[in-house]
């Protein structure tokens, strides 16, 4: 009998949805998934080196996994996959002795004859290799991180460089599929019932497949905002994409969701930082003046659109002036919802030759004080949803009361309300009553809704 495998995934929706390819691989390889790591032969970790925080995690986790099982209960294989496997590759095997196998962030669908090499004795198995010619994309419904939302990568990888980001060197160039496959794999979602789909990739308006195959009889002024029209006509319920970059976000974008009543109104902007002098060391190929451009024709659509962003704080050489654009920016943006980020160097990057200077102190001050700003305007932003009505996808009980339902608007708030679990799954109207700082509360109504 093939042995059993448990998947830990950490970071971006990227490695969920690399970790579901490479379960459905290993499923129709003759492997058992589970649940938990307590009884697996093989446990793999799909790692994250965005910030080095994410990086450090996995070896704490291999090493919480091995105390929790005991001595003789150890896994009979542990693999590293994603980024961290990529950036480290054998070097791993010195830092963690317990590990077998090192997985990079092409070689997700090559993980079974990994771990059967490994298997056979093999020590030290490494595959940092480029993905095969025509490999397949498919994902197996019983894999899916839900039965309701499903992620479709177009585009993997990065050509921007941006300075402090590791991601070019971790994923790799920017790789783009087909259309006619991505809507292919979209119309099959809608047969088994998927309600919503996100169209992930670092930057998924990149997008630039090479092939007219899917895009014909679709216009657009660039091959996303064609590839955004083929997939709403495929009927999905509601269709969401993340991440845009800013500079390829272009205004036809906001135009095909106009269009579009199942393109969803909400859009993930990353600007990193509100003063061109920074944005410029970061390499980000925008300015703050191009930045607001985007907003402008986001902020000014027919349909109100939400808006969230990522920025990073203490990037080499910030002053307390470039913060105050940064929050000036902030203020002026008015987001639903904002990530912060301190500043942490990555080795091999472009911005770990500048001296890493804003104190650690610095940058959490900063951090709070933006933190802070956004709270305050959120709350406005979500204080305005109160008399509202909603559409939401009812994805699961809440935690909190197995009374109450949680799910997404289209506007991507996160949405409680009370209701059966015969309801998971549907979309339903919920008219809001209450607003907290990062979540809604409502109830079920049944008209229809009034955007
Ligand atoms: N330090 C801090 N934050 C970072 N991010 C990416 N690299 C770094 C880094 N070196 C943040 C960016 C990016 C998000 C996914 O992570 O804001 O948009
Ligand atoms: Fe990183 Fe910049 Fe590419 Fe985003 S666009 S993944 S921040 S290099």
């Amino acid at each position: 009998m093939k042995p059993s495998v448990y998947i830990e995934t950490f970071g971006c929706q990227m490695n969920v949805a690399d970790s579901e390819r490479a379960a459905t691989g290993l499923r129709k390889a003759g492997y058992e998934l589970c649940e938990s790591a307590e009884n697996a032969d093989v446990v793999l970790f799909n790692t994250c080196s965005v910030r080095e925080r994410a990086e450090q995690k996995v070896y704490t986790r291999i090493g919480e996994v091995r105390t929790a099982r005991g001595g003789d209960r150890q896994p009979i294989i542990v693999g590293v996959m994603g980024c961290v496997a990529q950036l480290e590759g054998e070097r791993i095997f010195e830092r963690a002795p317990a590990v077998n196998i090192v997985i990079g962030t092409r070689a997700t669908d090559r993980v079974p004859s990994l771990i059967d090499r490994a298997q056979r004795g093999e020590s030290n198995v490494s595959d940092l290799g480029e993905r095969a010619e025509n490999e397949v994309w498919d994902v197996s419904p019983v894999e899916r991180h839900s039965a309701h939302v499903a992620f479709v990568p177009i585009i993997e990888g990065c050509n921007k460089f941006c300075s402090f980001c590791i991601v070019p060197y971790s994923r790799g160039r920017e790789k783009s599929r087909p259309a006619g496959q991505i809507v292919a794999e979209v119309k099959r979602l809608l047969v088994l019932g998927y309600k919503e789909i996100h169209l992930i990739g670092q930057n998924v308006n990149s997008y630039r497949p090479g092939t007219e195959s899917g895009l014909g009889g679709f216009s657009g002024a660039t091959p996303f905002c064609r590839l955004l029209r083929a997939v709403a006509a495929t009927d999905m319920p509601r269709i969401k994409f993340t991440t845009s970059f800013p500079r390829d976000f272009h205004p036809d974008i906001v135009s095909a969701i106009e269009d579009n009543h199942n393109l969803c109104d909400w859009v993930h902007l990353p600007v990193q930082s509100g003063s061109d002098r920074v944005l410029k060391l970061m390499r980000r190929g925008h300015k703050r003046a191009d930045y607001m451009e985007r907003i402008d024709r986001i902020k000014n659509s027919s349909r109100r659109l939400a808006l969230t962003s990522d920025i990073i704080v203490g990037f080499p050489g910030e002053t307390e002036e470039d913060f105050r654009q940064t929050l000036e920016l902030v203020e002026q943006c008015g987001y639903d919802g904002l990530y912060l980020f301190k500043y942490s160097k990555r080795p091999g990057t472009p911005a770990a030759n500048l001296p890493d200077d804003v104190p650690e102190k610095e940058k959490t001050a900063r951090f709070l004080e933006l933190e802070k700003a956004q709270r305050r305007a959120q709350q406005e932003v979500y204080r305005a949803y109160v008399g509202r009505k909603l559409s939401v996808l009812a994805e699961r009980q809440s935690s909190r009361s197995s009374a109450d339902l949680v799910g997404h608007s289209t506007c991507h708030k996160v949405v409680n309300f009370p209701g059966a679990s015969s309801l998971e799954g549907e979309i339903v109207d919920v008219l809001i009553t209450e607003a907290k700082t990062n979540s809604l509360y409502g109830r079920m109504v049944n008209r229809p809704v009034i955007a």
